[in-house]
């Protein structure tokens, strides 16, 4: 916000002193049949979508989007959504992470040079969460993440299937003429049977939970499956709050602090999250000038135990831990052993401790209780010796 203008688009769509562009910044909006009431210099929210058909875990994004929007609307702003670079894990060759620094780039610009006071970041496959938190915190506006959901649970001949993880075990079963083609193909339609990301603790639901953990998104943001009708009505609350965000002028920097990130370390070995989160939260770090270094990981993460029990660590998946409480669980148990800094403040304007020491867990075997955890030492490790230098990462969550 600068102190001419109320808002920063205002420099667009209300510039009294350069009216020949403001003329051609809001005539041409006008095309898109925006009523004269929007350029009145109401925050102009834009959502930063990563829906592509090519990203089918984000293929349900521009649904998101219009329940973004009407939250935006709700709160009086003026939702304006736009597109990034999706980088699709499933799809993109030779890798995606080749991409993940380019799609942020991408990100960075579309936010900084536009009319946008505040942005709504919908996120979902494995790197499309790190690119536009990268993106975002590098120009630092009023920012809150929305995650896509997992997948509902696979089943196939009996058994709940895991995205990805299942793959493996299918191809050398297939590969040993345990199962037949026809099992093979069964399967492959039985696992991917809805809307959302991989529906293991893989990087997509790790990061997805580095968001909440971090305070960027409203609570329960992480485990809520892609198609339950509350996914909409977060989305829905998330649009409204980014409004009063941005008259409040709570940008992503007053949000995420070391202590943040020290935080979602703990978080993620409670989760038995994906070792990728230690590359993409040392990039989000970064750009936010912040120091994240590979000792943080030894130092947050020694003794916390895993206590969720979700493949590829354990046994359940991404729906059994929205039902049994998600993230606010994990965050609640960790606060009660005075192991999180439950002070830090998040996007909804509460701490980490007010917005979930009162969460419920409804099942014990999904979100394990520290005195009976999956694993005791869970978490990330990290090695250095002759073979590795400069440090190599190990995830310990599959036993002690
Ligand atoms: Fe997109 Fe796993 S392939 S989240």
């Amino acid at each position: 916000m600068n102190k001419k203008n109320k808002f920063r688009s205002s420099n667009w769509y209300n510039s009294k002193s350069h009216r020949r562009d403001t003329f051609i910044h809001r005539g041409w909006m006008r095309n898109q049949g925006h009523p004269n009431h929007l350029f009145d210099g109401r925050p102009v929210i834009g959502i930063c979508n990563t829906w592509s058909e090519l990203t089918p875990c984000n293929g349900h994004f521009r649904e998101i989007a219009e329940s973004v929007k009407k939250g935006v609307y709700e709160a009086g702003g003026f939702p304006l959504e736009f597109p990034v670079f999706s980088a699709s894990e499933s799809n993109l060759r030779p890798t995606a992470m080749l991409f993940r620094n380019l799609a942020s780039m991408d990100v960075e610009e579309a936010i900084r040079g536009n009319p946008i006071d505040g942005v709504v970041l919908l996120m979902g496959c494995d790197k499309t969460t790190p690119s536009l938190m990268m993106g975002a915190a590098s120009v630092d506006l009023p920012t809150i993440g929305v995650s896509g959901g997992p997948m509902l649970n696979g089943h196939h001949q009996g058994e709940t299937i895991g995205s990805g993880t299942g793959v493996w075990k299918l191809d050398a079963d297939l590969n040993a003429g345990v199962i037949t083609e026809e099992d093979f193909i069964n399967a492959e339609i039985s696992m991917s049977r809805s809307k959302g990301n991989c529906m293991t603790m893989g990087t997509a639901s790790t990061m997805g939970s580095m968001v909440e953990a971090l305070g960027m998104s409203l609570p329960g943001n992480a485990a809520i499956p892609a198609v339950d009708s509350r996914r909409y009505a977060l989305a829905h609350m998330s649009g409204k709050r980014i409004v009063e965000m941005v008259k409040e002028d709570i940008t992503m920097s007053k949000i995420v602090t070391k202590k943040s990130f020290e935080n979602a370390i703990k978080v993620n070995g409670a989760i038995g999250g994906s070792t990728n989160a230690v590359i993409h939260l040392a990039a989000i770090a970064g750009r936010m000038e912040i120091d994240l270094d590979l000792e943080d990981w030894n130092k947050c993460g020694d003794g916390i135990p895993t206590l969720v029990n979700l493949q590829p660590s354990g046994k359940y998946l991404m729906e059994d831990f929205y039902y049994a409480g998600g993230v606010p669980v994990v965050i609640k148990r960790l606060i009660e052993k005075n192991l999180l800094e439950e002070n830090e403040m998040t996007v909804n304007g509460k701490t980490v401790a007010e917005n979930n020491i009162n969460a419920k867990c409804w099942n014990n075997d999904v979100i394990k209780k520290f005195e009976n955890p999956l694993t005791k030492n869970g978490g990330i490790k990290i090695l250095k010796g002759n073979i590795a230098p400069n440090g190599a990462i190990i995830k310990p969550s599959l036993g002690d």
